[in-house]
């Protein structure tokens, strides 16, 4: 007989790229061991029905489908929802959700922009027994797990500098068709940097670096893409950013460089963070997934870089052995994981220290893309303003 273990029913709203790539992490499940919790897939809500077969030829356990998501919010079949729709869609959704006592794993960038941002943590304040988080799984690669513990152990010395970002390259084919990330209106003005930023602030927020200011690049490269009939119309959204940000911790001040770019030719999906320190260096890519490098350094010392082939050392520990290599779906399932305890156990009991992005981080987040926004367009570095207090 398998143990008991404590269900949490999930509606999954919005049946796309991320829709699925959650339900296969919740098929997955069994990868990970000794967990006394355990999401199950109750309802599926999508606009477009012709999505609901796939969910329903995997999961058995769907017991309401539909394409209006109040449905779900009125399901006491569902505990939970995650949430993975058009930027355009995230306020009025969330907020929805939140209201209706279930618990939100929510996709970046939580709010088209600002305002819908603090619309959603309007509605976060409102109910704080529900659990909400923003989903954002680059830390949780092994790599990423390391650097936030050297961070915690203050290794660096004096931070010399910090630079993170996320880079895609598909968008240099100027044929690719328009879709709604590419769009003003249904992914916002923020452009790339509502599409990618969170990845890249998720570990300096964590840290404590909120930027004090910042001097956006923004560019628009491709200015015209053709439509779904092959039409060429217009594609305003900034393709590629550039933020050169000043962190002051009260203690020093260093540069922080943020990039997030659609159009870095070749990278896919390559999400980087390096730290300079004068004691302590660490560099990380997702190009390579497996390679940690570090430089401990003390005067007199010679300079020089370790590689570390880091196996699968994960969060949540896993049927995977050590000595295997670990990948971009691995990182979601432990991001369920680690939204899955924080529901079951509360923040302060989780298995592991590293919880989900917050509704906080998420606000700090927007608060420096609205700045990179208007300094993008008045060429200015313009001051961050800081986040207002939460609960
Ligand atoms: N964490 C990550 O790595 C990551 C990667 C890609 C996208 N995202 C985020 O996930 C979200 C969705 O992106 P995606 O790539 O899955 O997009 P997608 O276009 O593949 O899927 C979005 C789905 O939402 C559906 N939808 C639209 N309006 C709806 C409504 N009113 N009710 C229910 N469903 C509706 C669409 O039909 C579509 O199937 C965005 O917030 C995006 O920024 C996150």
């Amino acid at each position: 007989m398998p143990r008991a273990r404590r269900k949490i029913r999930f509606g999954i709203i919005g049946l796309g790229l991320m829709g699925r790539e959650l339900a296969s992490a919740t098929a997955r499940w069994c990868h990970l061991l000794d967990l006394d919790f355990e999401p199950e897939i109750t309802a599926i809500c999508d606009t477009n029905p012709a999505l609901f077969s796939w969910f329903e030829d995997n999961f058995d356990t769907i017991r309401v489908r539909s394409s209006d998501y109040r449905d779900l919010l009125d399901s006491s079949e569902v505990d939970a929802i995650y949430c993975a729709v058009p930027h355009n869609l995230h306020a009025q959704l969330y907020r929805d959700i939140i209201a209706a006592g279930k618990h939100l794993l929510g996709e970046k960038p939580f709010g088209i922009d600002l305002r819908a941002n603090e619309e959603i943590l309007d509605a976060v304040n409102a109910h704080p027994n529900v659990v909400v988080a923003c989903s954002s799984e680059f830390p949780f690669f092994p790599a990423a797990q390391r650097i936030m513990r050297y961070i915690t152990e203050n290794r660096f010395g004096t931070i010399i500098e910090v630079e993170t970002g996320l880079l895609h390259s598909s968008d240099l084919d100027p044929n690719k068709k328009i879709n709604w990330k590419r769009m003003i209106e249904l992914n916002g003005e923020y452009g790339c940097m509502g599409d990618l930023g969170m990845h890249a602030l998720h570990i300096p927020l964590r840290a404590g670096w909120m930027p004090d200011n910042v001097r956006a690049l923004l560019t628009n490269i491709v200015t015209q893409r053709p439509n779904a009939n092959g039409d060429m119309i217009p594609c305003l959204t900034w393709d590629n950013a550039m933020l050169a940000c000043e962190v002051n911790t009260g203690e020093q001040s260093f540069p922080l460089t943020i990039k997030t770019y659609r159009i870095a030719p070749g990278e896919t999906n390559t999400w980087y963070v390096r730290i300079l320190g004068t004691k302590f260096s660490v560099e990380f890519s997702t190009k390579y997934p497996k390679t940690l490098r570090i430089m401990d350094y003390e005067s007199g010392r010679e300079q020089a870089w370790q590689s570390i082939d880091l196996g699968y050392e994960t969060a949540y520990p896993a049927i995977t052995g050590g000595i295997f290599e670990f990948g971009f779906s691995d990182s979601l399932l432990q991001m369920w994981a680690a939204f899955c305890d924080q529901l079951a156990n509360g923040r302060e009991g989780m298995r592991q220290p590293f919880y989900c992005a917050t509704p906080e981080e998420t606000h700090q987040h927007h608060q420096v893309l609205t700045a990179a926004l208007e300094s993008g367009k008045r060429g200015h570095v313009v001051p961050v303003a800081q986040p207002r207090p939460i609960g």
